[in-house]
């Protein structure tokens, strides 16, 4: 395609990148940079960044980077020109193309040709609804006594394709696309008197991208005919993936990020019936199980994720499918039944929104606790089936990333499945252990299934004894908390390197923890605590970080009984607010909370070593020790005081 020059240094000017990036990913400003969820890789914390000064993006997990024209060929898969095209049209800049020669035109790139037919089709679709007679008195019929206005059929610009076989497929012959062409993209297909329209007598509805432009379409059949599908629908091709599809995402995203929560239903009808009652965070997985691709296109813009189903029990059982699967990339996960008779079409039909809103509302269950009240159902009192229903729900249960939920899971459950709670952690601790010796490859898998430590008299905590327990005894068992908890999680740590610039690196907050600690060596002095200690310590230098359930299932029972008590309380990362420093995200709370917590355990020692300095001072004859005495106790002050420096950065924010 032949753009001048000129003309793109105005494009690629005229684009903001966080603009760009922004229809896509969910930023949040924070320093000069924006940060959000690398729609690149897979993570849980942000670590891609938009550097609106520089005009372009980064990703410090996957390391790619560039301009608001590489991010959508990166992206979107668009080609350079297609991607300085849809810019163009962003920010309302003209292109004077000259005209294509023939060796251009075949040079066009399919992926090009197959939007361009698609947006034809979209086109013609729309136009036979609503200006021929037959679009108007079969299609648009049709939609008018499914009680559809007419703003949502403009809105998600739905069609009729005619009934006579192949009434497209000619007209589209006349306007020069090729049969291949109408093939491949899988408006026509090839019977024995030629090309004829797959949509032929259906309504119709264009799937559209996150970008709005039109990838592939679903028919209706108007007929109550059983030979053919209720639904036709575009096979995939070059522009269509169905596993990266949720029809709807297009009109749905920003009110996604917005309510901060993503409903999901079956058909294109719920999606549009919601949207006609002004719900608009809806999406559906049309018909088919959901899949990992299309929760992680959700995944960019909440984590909260509401399944709603029809009544019938085929579409309970079709919330259980798949639904680990969203639980392990760690999304909330809630499931709403519609009563027996409905699905969210005819629901959103006959309530009003407020009637529907106040359902789900109401109605929304805990996924993990809908299916273990689903199955307990099911089986009845049927031993055997009981004990299979305790497998899956255990099952399920150690997909979820975090162990706070884990664990509050298995009390629920302990509870509906009356079983005794240790009998669950005990399921769910072999499981997690069999699948943390897999994720450590071949050589974990051999690993014995204990660890040889010495053994070692805990200090056991205890109230009463609190005057005995040594100086920083509780700051010690904070940060042994973090590291339990967030001991792997990865956060972006920002320093101020020697020219006096901010720099950003990624690193797990046990990293940050032990590196500190020993940088001023600071090493815990309860022995159960110095064991967590150098278990991090060791794992950081081969890096691999255990996660918590490591250590709640420790051979070590004082390693274990530790990592249970603290792992069993709910960490109480608000605390900042009480020191009246405002904190926006999580991960801001994570790091204020990991740098708050070593600020005071190394306050603490130092005051205490402070003073035996002192008293040791008044003690002492010889000058020499004195100076070294005083050179100590410089050291303390020097260390406190890069502490209220880093401290003020944290605040700063
Ligand atoms: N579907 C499909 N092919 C079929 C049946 C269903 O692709 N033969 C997909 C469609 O995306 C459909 C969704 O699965 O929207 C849900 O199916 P269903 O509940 O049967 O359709 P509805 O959307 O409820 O359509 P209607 O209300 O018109 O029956
Ligand atoms: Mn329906």
């Amino acid at each position: 395609m032949a753009i001048p020059k000129e003309t793109v240094e105005q494009i690629l000017q005229a684009a903001h990148i966080e603009e760009v990036v922004g229809e896509f990913v969910t930023l949040k400003k924070r320093g000069s940079n924006m940060w959000g969820n690398c729609p690149f890789h897979n993570e849980k914390t942000p670590s891609f960044s938009v550097n609106p000064a520089r005009n372009i993006f980064k990703c410090f997990g996957c390391g790619k980077a560039g301009d608001s024209a590489k991010f959508l060929m990166e992206h979107e898969h668009y080609t350079y020109p297609e991607a300085l095209h849809y810019l163009a049209k962003k920010y309302n800049i003209k292109i004077e193309e000259r005209e294509q020669t023939a060796e251009e035109l075949m040079l066009q790139s399919v992926r090009e040709k197959m939007f361009n037919i698609n947006e034809f089709a979209d086109k013609y679709f729309v136009d036979t609804l609503w200006n021929t007679e037959e679009g108007k008195t079969i299609g648009l019929k049709y939609f008018r006594e499914r009680g559809y206005f007419d703003p949502i059929i403009e809105k998600f610009h739905l069609g009729y394709c005619p009934e006579k076989r192949d009434a497209f497929t000619q007209y589209a012959k006349s306007n020069g696309y090729s049969e291949e062409l109408l093939e491949q993209i899988g408006l026509s297909l090839k019977g024995n008197k030629g090309l004829y329209d797959r949509y032929h007598g259906r309504v119709m509805f264009p799937i559209h991208n996150l970008t709005g432009k039109v990838i592939g379409f679903g028919g209706r059949i108007l007929t109550n005919d059983k030979k053919s599908p209720k639904y036709q629908n575009s096979p995939e091709s070059e522009i269509y993936d169905k596993k990266n599809t949720l029809y709807g995402i297009y009109f749905a995203k920003s009110a996604i990020s917005k309510q901060n929560e993503c409903i999901l239903v079956e058909g294109y009808f719920d999606v549009l019936r919601m949207h006609q009652i002004g719900i608009e965070n809806v999406v559906a997985s049309s018909g088919t199980s959901l899949t990992m691709e299309q929760i992680r296109l959700v995944k960019r813009y909440t984590k909260n994720i509401t399944m709603l189903y029809d009544g019938d029990s085929a579409g309970i059982h079709a919330a259980l499918r798949g639904t680990d699967m969203i639980l392990s990339e760690g999304m909330n996960v809630r499931v709403v039944v519609l009563p027996p008779e409905h699905d969210p079409d005819t629901f959103g039909k006959d309530h009003s929104v407020e009637y529907v809103t106040n359902y789900l509302k109401d109605n929304a269950k805990d996924f993990v606790r809908f299916k273990t009240e689903l199955l307990l159902k099911d089986a009845e009192n049927d031993p055997i089936k009981r004990g299979e229903v305790v497998r899956d729900i255990v099952e399920t249960i150690s997909v979820v990333p975090d162990s706070i939920f884990r664990i509050t899971y298995v009390k629920e459950c302990s509870r509906l499945l009356d079983m005794p709670e240790q009998t669950l952690t005990n399921e769910l601790n072999k499981l997690l252990r069999a699948k943390f010796k897999k994720s450590l490859g071949p050589e974990g898998e051999s690993l014995p299934d204990t660890q040889t430590t010495t053994v070692v008299t805990p200090q056991q905590p205890d109230e009463t004894l609190e005057d005995q327990l040594p100086a920083g005894y509780y700051q010690e068992r904070e940060l042994v908390k973090l590291l339990l908890m967030y001991g792997n999680k990865m956060i972006t740590d920002e320093r101020i390197n020697e020219d006096g610039q901010k720099v950003y690196e990624q690193v797990s907050v046990a990293q940050m923890i032990i590196d500190d600690l020993k940088m001023d060596g600071f090493l815990f002095v309860n022995a159960v605590h110095r064991k967590v200690f150098d278990i991090f310590d060791q794992a950081i230098d081969e890096g691999r970080i255990p996660d918590d359930q490591y250590f709640v299932s420790h051979e070590d029972e004082t390693i274990a009984q530790l990592a249970a008590d603290l792992l069993s309380s709910q960490y109480k990362l608000d605390q900042w607010e009480k020191y009246g420093i405002f904190v926006k995200q999580e991960e801001d709370v994570l790091r204020a909370t990991v740098l708050s917590s070593i600020y005071r355990y190394k306050d603490l020692i130092i005051a205490e070593r402070r003073k035996a300095i002192e008293e040791e001072l008044k003690t002492t004859e010889n000058l020499e020790d004195q100076i070294i005495l005083l050179k100590r106790k410089k050291d303390l002050d020097d260390i406190r005081m890069q502490l209220n420096k880093e401290l003020g950065i944290v605040i700063a924010k």
